[in-house]
Protein backbone atom coordinates (compact mmCIF):
# COMPACT_ATOMS: atom_id res chain seq x y z
CA UNK A 1 0.00 0.00 0.00
CA UNK A 2 1.00 3.46 -0.83
CA UNK A 3 1.82 5.82 2.09
CA UNK A 4 -0.42 8.35 2.72
CA UNK A 5 0.71 12.02 2.55
CA UNK A 6 0.14 15.59 3.77
CA UNK A 7 -2.76 17.67 1.89
CA UNK A 8 -1.25 19.94 -0.26
CA UNK A 9 -0.74 23.60 1.23
CA UNK A 10 -0.40 21.41 4.62
CA UNK A 11 2.32 21.19 6.93
CA UNK A 12 3.79 19.05 9.96
CA UNK A 13 5.09 21.48 12.63
CA UNK A 14 7.24 19.30 15.03
CA UNK A 15 10.77 19.36 16.19
CA UNK A 16 12.97 21.67 16.11
CA UNK A 17 10.66 24.04 14.44
CA UNK A 18 8.46 23.59 17.23
CA UNK A 19 10.28 25.89 19.27
CA UNK A 20 10.69 28.71 17.34
CA UNK A 21 6.63 28.57 17.12
CA UNK A 22 6.58 28.65 21.56
CA UNK A 23 9.25 31.17 21.23
CA UNK A 24 6.44 33.60 18.78
CA UNK A 25 3.72 31.94 20.93
CA UNK A 26 4.97 32.69 24.29
CA UNK A 27 5.77 36.75 23.46
CA UNK A 28 2.04 36.91 21.50
CA UNK A 29 0.92 35.40 25.44
CA UNK A 30 3.00 37.63 27.15
CA UNK A 31 1.94 40.95 25.27
CA UNK A 32 -1.90 40.01 25.27
CA UNK A 33 -1.87 40.20 29.19
CA UNK A 34 0.51 43.36 29.46
CA UNK A 35 -1.94 45.14 26.74
CA UNK A 36 -4.84 43.26 28.55
CA UNK A 37 -5.86 41.82 24.87
CA UNK A 38 -7.87 39.39 26.45
CA UNK A 39 -7.89 35.60 24.61
CA UNK A 40 -11.29 34.16 22.79
CA UNK A 41 -11.31 30.61 21.21
CA UNK A 42 -13.77 31.16 18.57
CA UNK A 43 -14.69 27.65 16.25
CA UNK A 44 -13.01 26.22 13.48
CA UNK A 45 -15.96 26.53 11.36
CA UNK A 46 -18.88 28.96 11.18
CA UNK A 47 -21.57 29.62 9.14
CA UNK A 48 -20.72 29.97 5.42
CA UNK A 49 -22.56 33.71 5.57
CA UNK A 50 -20.49 35.09 8.45
CA UNK A 51 -18.12 35.48 6.00
CA UNK A 52 -20.11 36.07 2.50
CA UNK A 53 -21.43 38.76 4.59
CA UNK A 54 -18.24 39.68 6.86
CA UNK A 55 -15.36 39.52 4.57
CA UNK A 56 -17.36 39.79 1.34
CA UNK A 57 -19.03 38.35 -1.61
CA UNK A 58 -16.50 40.00 -4.24
CA UNK A 59 -13.11 39.75 -2.25
CA UNK A 60 -10.87 36.88 -3.54
CA UNK A 61 -11.02 35.04 0.12
CA UNK A 62 -14.99 34.59 -0.51
CA UNK A 63 -15.16 33.43 -4.42
CA UNK A 64 -12.04 31.47 -4.56
CA UNK A 65 -10.34 30.91 -1.37
CA UNK A 66 -12.99 29.15 1.32
CA UNK A 67 -13.41 25.67 2.08
CA UNK A 68 -16.75 25.40 2.00
CA UNK A 69 -19.04 22.45 2.46
CA UNK A 70 -22.25 21.01 4.13
CA UNK A 71 -22.64 19.04 6.93
CA UNK A 72 -24.54 16.57 7.32
CA UNK A 73 -27.53 18.37 8.84
CA UNK A 74 -27.40 20.32 4.78
CA UNK A 75 -26.05 23.71 6.51
CA UNK A 76 -23.56 25.42 4.85
CA UNK A 77 -20.30 25.64 7.33
CA UNK A 78 -16.77 27.11 6.12
CA UNK A 79 -13.47 26.55 7.74
CA UNK A 80 -12.84 30.36 9.10
CA UNK A 81 -10.38 32.08 6.68
CA UNK A 82 -9.86 34.51 9.26
CA UNK A 83 -10.86 35.87 12.48
CA UNK A 84 -12.32 39.17 12.91
CA UNK A 85 -15.64 38.63 11.53
CA UNK A 86 -15.86 35.65 13.94
CA UNK A 87 -14.75 37.65 16.85
CA UNK A 88 -17.12 40.41 15.49
CA UNK A 89 -20.05 37.68 15.51
CA UNK A 90 -19.32 36.46 19.22
CA UNK A 91 -18.93 40.11 20.46
CA UNK A 92 -22.30 40.37 18.94
CA UNK A 93 -24.18 37.35 19.85
CA UNK A 94 -23.77 37.65 23.62
CA UNK A 95 -24.80 41.25 23.18
CA UNK A 96 -21.61 42.91 24.56
CA UNK A 97 -22.56 45.96 22.12
CA UNK A 98 -25.22 46.90 24.95
CA UNK A 99 -23.97 45.61 28.12
CA UNK A 100 -19.74 46.19 27.81
CA UNK A 101 -19.26 47.71 24.34
CA UNK A 102 -15.46 48.19 24.97
CA UNK A 103 -13.89 45.02 24.48
CA UNK A 104 -10.26 43.94 23.66
CA UNK A 105 -9.40 40.33 22.09
CA UNK A 106 -6.79 38.25 20.93
CA UNK A 107 -6.71 34.89 18.98
CA UNK A 108 -4.12 32.85 18.02
CA UNK A 109 -4.74 30.09 15.98
CA UNK A 110 -5.38 27.16 11.97
CA UNK A 111 -6.95 29.76 9.03
CA UNK A 112 -7.79 27.77 5.75
CA UNK A 113 -8.13 29.54 2.43
CA UNK A 114 -7.45 27.60 -0.80
CA UNK A 115 -4.84 29.35 -2.28
CA UNK A 116 -2.35 28.30 -4.73
CA UNK A 117 0.83 26.71 -2.47
CA UNK A 118 4.12 28.67 -2.04
CA UNK A 119 6.85 29.39 0.57
CA UNK A 120 4.80 31.33 2.94
CA UNK A 121 1.44 30.48 1.55
CA UNK A 122 -0.21 27.97 2.97
CA UNK A 123 -3.83 26.50 2.53
CA UNK A 124 -3.98 25.65 6.10
CA UNK A 125 -1.49 28.60 8.08
CA UNK A 126 -1.87 29.75 11.42
CA UNK A 127 -2.41 33.74 12.64
CA UNK A 128 -2.31 35.56 15.84
CA UNK A 129 -4.42 38.76 15.97
CA UNK A 130 -5.55 41.57 18.17
CA UNK A 131 -9.76 43.56 17.71
CA UNK A 132 -10.24 46.35 19.97
CA UNK A 133 -14.23 46.86 19.84
CA UNK A 134 -16.35 49.79 20.24
CA UNK A 135 -13.48 52.29 19.93
CA UNK A 136 -13.70 55.31 17.81
CA UNK A 137 -10.89 57.08 19.59
CA UNK A 138 -7.63 57.21 16.18
CA UNK A 139 -5.52 56.38 19.78
CA UNK A 140 -6.92 52.99 19.57
CA UNK A 141 -5.52 52.74 15.77
CA UNK A 142 -2.40 53.55 17.18
CA UNK A 143 -2.39 51.30 20.12
CA UNK A 144 -2.97 48.13 18.13
CA UNK A 145 -0.02 49.13 15.83
CA UNK A 146 2.08 49.62 18.29
CA UNK A 147 1.07 46.35 20.36
CA UNK A 148 2.44 44.83 16.78
CA UNK A 149 5.25 46.85 16.67
CA UNK A 150 6.28 45.46 20.30
CA UNK A 151 5.43 42.09 19.42
CA UNK A 152 7.87 41.75 16.04
CA UNK A 153 10.52 43.77 18.00
CA UNK A 154 10.22 40.88 21.20
CA UNK A 155 10.24 38.28 18.51
CA UNK A 156 14.03 39.38 17.41
CA UNK A 157 12.68 40.49 13.60
CA UNK A 158 14.15 42.97 12.04
CA UNK A 159 13.87 45.26 9.10
CA UNK A 160 9.92 45.59 9.16
CA UNK A 161 8.77 48.22 7.10
CA UNK A 162 5.01 49.67 7.83
CA UNK A 163 2.48 50.89 5.42
CA UNK A 164 -0.49 52.72 5.89
CA UNK A 165 -3.70 54.30 3.77
CA UNK A 166 -6.44 55.38 4.75
CA UNK A 167 -9.73 53.95 2.73
CA UNK A 168 -12.28 56.90 3.40
CA UNK A 169 -15.51 56.73 5.13
CA UNK A 170 -19.26 56.80 4.45
CA UNK A 171 -18.77 60.31 3.63
CA UNK A 172 -15.93 60.36 1.19
CA UNK A 173 -15.47 57.18 0.01
CA UNK A 174 -18.37 57.52 -2.53
CA UNK A 175 -17.02 60.15 -4.47
CA UNK A 176 -13.28 59.10 -5.13
CA UNK A 177 -15.10 55.26 -5.70
CA UNK A 178 -16.71 57.61 -9.28
CA UNK A 179 -13.59 59.68 -9.83
CA UNK A 180 -11.66 55.99 -9.28
CA UNK A 181 -13.96 54.06 -11.51
CA UNK A 182 -13.86 57.05 -14.08
CA UNK A 183 -10.27 56.57 -14.68
CA UNK A 184 -10.19 52.57 -14.93
CA UNK A 185 -13.01 53.02 -17.47
CA UNK A 186 -10.61 55.15 -19.73
CA UNK A 187 -8.21 52.06 -19.30
CA UNK A 188 -10.27 49.13 -19.30
CA UNK A 189 -8.99 47.44 -22.47
CA UNK A 190 -5.53 47.67 -21.44
CA UNK A 191 -6.54 45.35 -17.88
CA UNK A 192 -6.20 42.12 -17.40
CA UNK A 193 -9.73 40.59 -17.64
CA UNK A 194 -10.52 39.75 -13.76
CA UNK A 195 -10.13 43.62 -13.31
CA UNK A 196 -11.70 44.58 -16.13
CA UNK A 197 -14.54 43.16 -14.84
CA UNK A 198 -14.41 44.61 -11.30
CA UNK A 199 -13.91 48.04 -12.06
CA UNK A 200 -17.71 48.61 -11.55
CA UNK A 201 -18.69 46.67 -9.04
CA UNK A 202 -15.24 46.68 -6.98
CA UNK A 203 -13.28 49.01 -8.31
CA UNK A 204 -10.71 48.85 -5.17
CA UNK A 205 -9.78 45.54 -5.88
CA UNK A 206 -8.12 46.48 -8.96
CA UNK A 207 -5.37 48.35 -6.69
CA UNK A 208 -5.09 44.47 -5.46
CA UNK A 209 -4.16 42.98 -8.83
CA UNK A 210 -0.79 41.29 -8.67
CA UNK A 211 -0.25 41.59 -12.79
CA UNK A 212 1.96 43.77 -13.55
CA UNK A 213 0.52 45.17 -16.67
CA UNK A 214 -2.36 46.47 -14.45
CA UNK A 215 0.74 48.04 -11.69
CA UNK A 216 1.88 49.66 -14.64
CA UNK A 217 -1.35 51.62 -15.69
CA UNK A 218 -2.41 52.09 -11.82
CA UNK A 219 1.13 53.47 -10.81
CA UNK A 220 1.14 56.74 -13.41
CA UNK A 221 1.27 60.13 -12.21
CA UNK A 222 -2.19 61.02 -13.51
CA UNK A 223 -3.64 58.35 -11.37
CA UNK A 224 -6.39 59.83 -8.38
CA UNK A 225 -4.89 58.54 -5.28
CA UNK A 226 -7.37 58.15 -1.99
CA UNK A 227 -5.35 60.40 -0.41
CA UNK A 228 -6.47 63.41 -2.26
CA UNK A 229 -10.23 62.60 -1.69
CA UNK A 230 -9.97 62.06 2.22
CA UNK A 231 -12.71 64.37 4.43
CA UNK A 232 -11.43 66.16 6.89
CA UNK A 233 -12.43 63.78 9.69
CA UNK A 234 -10.65 60.85 7.54
CA UNK A 235 -7.62 63.25 7.39
CA UNK A 236 -7.48 64.86 10.80
CA UNK A 237 -7.90 60.66 11.70
CA UNK A 238 -5.14 59.71 10.14
CA UNK A 239 -2.66 62.77 11.11
CA UNK A 240 -3.83 61.78 14.49
CA UNK A 241 -3.21 58.38 14.13
CA UNK A 242 0.31 59.15 12.24
CA UNK A 243 1.59 61.72 15.03
CA UNK A 244 1.24 59.26 18.17
CA UNK A 245 3.00 56.37 15.97
CA UNK A 246 5.98 59.16 15.01
CA UNK A 247 6.15 60.08 18.85
CA UNK A 248 6.84 56.57 19.68
CA UNK A 249 9.68 56.23 17.00
CA UNK A 250 7.43 54.16 14.46
CA UNK A 251 7.87 55.59 10.98
CA UNK A 252 5.09 54.41 8.91
CA UNK A 253 5.51 54.80 4.83
CA UNK A 254 2.01 55.99 3.26
CA UNK A 255 0.77 53.88 0.28
CA UNK A 256 -2.17 54.96 -1.45
CA UNK A 257 -2.50 51.66 -3.48
CA UNK A 258 -3.10 49.13 0.23
CA UNK A 259 -6.71 48.55 -0.10
CA UNK A 260 -6.32 44.98 1.48
CA UNK A 261 -8.07 42.19 0.18
CA UNK A 262 -11.07 42.53 2.71
CA UNK A 263 -14.58 44.46 2.39
CA UNK A 264 -14.88 45.53 6.11
CA UNK A 265 -11.98 48.37 6.24
CA UNK A 266 -12.95 52.16 6.26
CA UNK A 267 -10.33 54.71 7.11
CA UNK A 268 -7.07 53.16 8.48
CA UNK A 269 -5.55 50.46 6.65
CA UNK A 270 -1.90 48.71 7.44
CA UNK A 271 0.49 45.87 6.69
CA UNK A 272 3.49 45.03 7.75
CA UNK A 273 5.98 43.86 5.19
CA UNK A 274 9.57 42.32 4.67
CA UNK A 275 11.87 42.52 1.35
CA UNK A 276 13.07 38.90 2.33
CA UNK A 277 10.36 36.98 1.60
CA UNK A 278 9.86 37.28 -2.08
CA UNK A 279 6.44 37.50 -3.15
CA UNK A 280 4.76 36.64 0.33
CA UNK A 281 5.73 39.80 2.09
CA UNK A 282 3.26 40.64 4.19
CA UNK A 283 3.62 39.62 8.09
CA UNK A 284 0.48 40.47 9.10
CA UNK A 285 -1.91 43.64 8.26
CA UNK A 286 -5.22 44.93 9.45
CA UNK A 287 -7.22 48.46 9.99
CA UNK A 288 -10.54 49.75 11.32
CA UNK A 289 -13.82 48.21 10.21
CA UNK A 290 -16.39 50.71 11.63
CA UNK A 291 -18.79 48.88 8.71
CA UNK A 292 -18.11 45.21 9.81
CA UNK A 293 -21.15 44.94 12.37
CA UNK A 294 -23.55 46.80 10.18
CA UNK A 295 -22.90 43.67 7.52
CA UNK A 296 -23.72 41.58 10.71
CA UNK A 297 -27.01 42.75 11.55
CA UNK A 298 -26.11 45.98 14.41
CA UNK A 299 -25.52 49.10 13.31
CA UNK A 300 -22.39 51.31 14.01
CA UNK A 301 -20.21 49.14 16.23
CA UNK A 302 -16.30 50.37 15.74
CA UNK A 303 -13.60 48.30 15.68
CA UNK A 304 -9.69 48.34 14.61
CA UNK A 305 -7.28 45.19 14.89
CA UNK A 306 -4.82 43.50 12.80
CA UNK A 307 -3.67 39.76 12.23
CA UNK A 308 -0.13 38.47 11.85
CA UNK A 309 1.08 35.19 9.91
CA UNK A 310 2.86 33.00 11.95
CA UNK A 311 4.20 31.10 9.22
CA UNK A 312 5.93 33.88 7.30
CA UNK A 313 7.20 35.05 11.04
CA UNK A 314 8.85 31.79 11.27
CA UNK A 315 10.38 31.52 8.34
CA UNK A 316 11.74 35.31 8.44
CA UNK A 317 12.91 34.50 11.60
CA UNK A 318 14.69 31.23 10.78
CA UNK A 319 16.34 33.90 8.03
CA UNK A 320 17.54 36.38 10.45
CA UNK A 321 18.73 34.28 13.34
CA UNK A 322 20.53 30.94 14.55
CA UNK A 323 17.54 28.98 14.55
CA UNK A 324 19.05 27.08 18.11
CA UNK A 325 18.85 29.87 19.55
CA UNK A 326 15.09 28.97 20.14
CA UNK A 327 15.99 25.29 20.98
CA UNK A 328 15.00 24.48 25.35
CA UNK A 329 17.92 24.96 27.15
CA UNK A 330 19.46 23.96 29.38
CA UNK A 331 18.23 20.20 29.86
CA UNK A 332 19.86 17.13 31.43
CA UNK A 333 19.94 13.90 29.64
CA UNK A 334 19.13 10.70 31.89
CA UNK A 335 21.24 7.82 30.72
CA UNK A 336 20.10 4.37 31.98
CA UNK A 337 22.70 1.34 31.05
CA UNK A 338 20.17 -0.90 32.62
CA UNK A 339 16.85 -2.09 34.26
CA UNK A 340 17.86 -0.52 37.56
CA UNK A 341 19.18 2.58 36.33
CA UNK A 342 15.70 3.34 34.70
CA UNK A 343 14.14 3.05 38.36
CA UNK A 344 16.40 5.40 39.67
CA UNK A 345 16.56 7.92 36.98
CA UNK A 346 12.61 7.67 36.74
CA UNK A 347 12.84 8.74 40.27
CA UNK A 348 14.95 11.22 39.90
CA UNK A 349 12.91 12.61 36.65
CA UNK A 350 9.90 13.48 39.30
CA UNK A 351 12.63 15.12 41.59
CA UNK A 352 13.75 17.13 38.50
CA UNK A 353 9.92 18.16 37.56
CA UNK A 354 9.43 19.00 41.18
CA UNK A 355 12.77 21.56 40.82
CA UNK A 356 11.41 22.82 37.49
CA UNK A 357 14.95 21.24 35.62
CA UNK A 358 14.00 19.91 32.24
CA UNK A 359 15.05 16.59 31.22
CA UNK A 360 14.67 14.11 28.59
CA UNK A 361 14.40 10.41 29.96
CA UNK A 362 15.89 7.86 27.20
CA UNK A 363 15.69 3.83 28.19
CA UNK A 364 18.66 1.16 28.77
CA UNK A 365 18.26 -0.72 25.49
CA UNK A 366 21.49 0.98 23.67
CA UNK A 367 25.03 1.43 24.52
CA UNK A 368 26.80 4.09 26.41
CA UNK A 369 27.92 5.20 23.03
CA UNK A 370 24.70 5.63 21.60
CA UNK A 371 23.38 8.25 24.74
CA UNK A 372 26.05 10.17 24.53
CA UNK A 373 25.78 10.61 20.97
CA UNK A 374 22.19 11.11 21.32
CA UNK A 375 22.80 13.70 24.14
CA UNK A 376 24.90 15.49 21.86
CA UNK A 377 22.52 15.63 18.95
CA UNK A 378 19.81 16.82 21.10
CA UNK A 379 21.78 19.83 22.43
CA UNK A 380 21.63 18.58 25.92
CA UNK A 381 24.06 20.32 28.78
CA UNK A 382 24.50 17.47 30.89
CA UNK A 383 24.55 13.91 31.02
CA UNK A 384 24.06 11.19 33.79
CA UNK A 385 24.61 7.66 33.55
CA UNK A 386 23.05 5.21 35.58
CA UNK A 387 24.72 1.95 35.08
CA UNK A 388 26.43 -0.95 37.06
CA UNK A 389 29.26 0.65 38.10
CA UNK A 390 27.30 3.75 39.57
CA UNK A 391 24.57 1.60 41.40
CA UNK A 392 27.64 -0.62 43.26
CA UNK A 393 29.17 2.80 44.39
CA UNK A 394 25.94 4.61 45.20
CA UNK A 395 27.04 7.38 43.19
CA UNK A 396 26.17 8.98 39.15
CA UNK A 397 28.39 10.35 36.93
CA UNK A 398 27.55 13.99 35.41
CA UNK A 399 29.17 15.25 32.96
CA UNK A 400 28.74 18.68 31.67
CA UNK A 401 28.42 18.39 27.91
CA UNK A 402 29.52 22.11 26.98
CA UNK A 403 32.68 22.47 29.50
CA UNK A 404 33.47 18.23 29.03
CA UNK A 405 34.26 18.65 32.84
CA UNK A 406 32.61 15.01 33.99
CA UNK A 407 32.42 14.08 38.08
CA UNK A 408 31.41 11.34 40.32
CA UNK A 409 28.61 12.66 42.36
CA UNK A 410 27.28 10.96 45.45
CA UNK A 411 23.49 10.25 45.52
CA UNK A 412 22.93 12.40 48.52
CA UNK A 413 24.45 15.28 46.78
CA UNK A 414 23.41 14.90 43.35
CA UNK A 415 20.35 17.04 43.41
CA UNK A 416 22.14 19.86 44.81
CA UNK A 417 25.19 19.45 42.28
CA UNK A 418 22.67 19.00 39.83
CA UNK A 419 20.61 22.57 40.55
CA UNK A 420 24.27 24.35 40.68
CA UNK A 421 25.13 23.33 37.75
CA UNK A 422 21.66 23.65 36.18
CA UNK A 423 21.86 27.50 37.18
CA UNK A 424 25.62 28.36 36.39
CA UNK A 425 24.69 27.06 32.85
CA UNK A 426 21.07 28.76 32.73
CA UNK A 427 23.20 32.05 33.71
CA UNK A 428 25.80 32.04 31.49
P1 LIG B 1 -5.03 39.26 6.07
O1 LIG B 1 -4.14 40.33 5.48
O2 LIG B 1 -5.88 38.51 5.14
O3 LIG B 1 -5.87 39.97 7.20
O4 LIG B 1 -4.12 38.22 6.85
C1 LIG B 1 -3.21 38.64 7.84
C2 LIG B 1 -1.88 37.94 7.63
O5 LIG B 1 -2.07 36.52 7.59
C3 LIG B 1 -1.17 38.26 6.33
O6 LIG B 1 -0.45 39.49 6.43
C4 LIG B 1 -0.24 37.08 6.18
O7 LIG B 1 0.91 37.26 6.98
C5 LIG B 1 -1.05 35.94 6.78
N1 LIG B 1 -1.65 35.12 5.72
C6 LIG B 1 -2.77 35.37 5.01
N2 LIG B 1 -3.01 34.36 4.15
C7 LIG B 1 -2.04 33.44 4.31
C8 LIG B 1 -1.72 32.17 3.72
N3 LIG B 1 -2.50 31.63 2.78
N4 LIG B 1 -0.62 31.51 4.14
C9 LIG B 1 0.17 32.05 5.11
N5 LIG B 1 -0.08 33.23 5.71
C10 LIG B 1 -1.15 33.93 5.32
C11 LIG B 1 -6.80 39.33 7.96
O8 LIG B 1 -6.91 38.13 8.02
C12 LIG B 1 -7.59 40.28 8.84
N6 LIG B 1 -8.55 39.50 9.61
C13 LIG B 1 -6.68 41.09 9.73
C14 LIG B 1 -7.42 42.01 10.65
C15 LIG B 1 -7.66 41.83 11.97
N7 LIG B 1 -7.97 43.16 10.31
C16 LIG B 1 -8.55 43.71 11.37
N8 LIG B 1 -8.36 42.90 12.37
Amino acid sequence: MEKITLPKGTKDIGDPEIFIWYHVENIVRQEATHYHYIELRTPLFEHTELFARGVGEETDIVQKEMYTFLDKGGRSVTLRPEGTAPVMRSYLEQSFHIHNPRMKYFYMGPMFRYERPQAGRMRQFHQFGFEAIGFQSPAADAEIILLADRIYKKIGLKNIRLEINSLGCRKCKPQYLETLKNYLRNQAAQFCKNCSNRIETKPLRVLDCKNESCQNILHNESFPIIQNFLCDECRTHQNHLIGILESAQIHPVINPYLVRGLDYYIKTTFEMKTEELGAQNAIGGGGRYDNLSDALGVKGIPGVGFAAGMERIILLLQKQSESKAFFQKPFIYLSPLDQQGENVLLKLSIVLDEKSIPFYLDFSDKSLKYHFKNAQRMDASFIIIAGENEHQTKTYTLKNLLSGEQKVVSQKTLIGDLLEAYQNVKNT
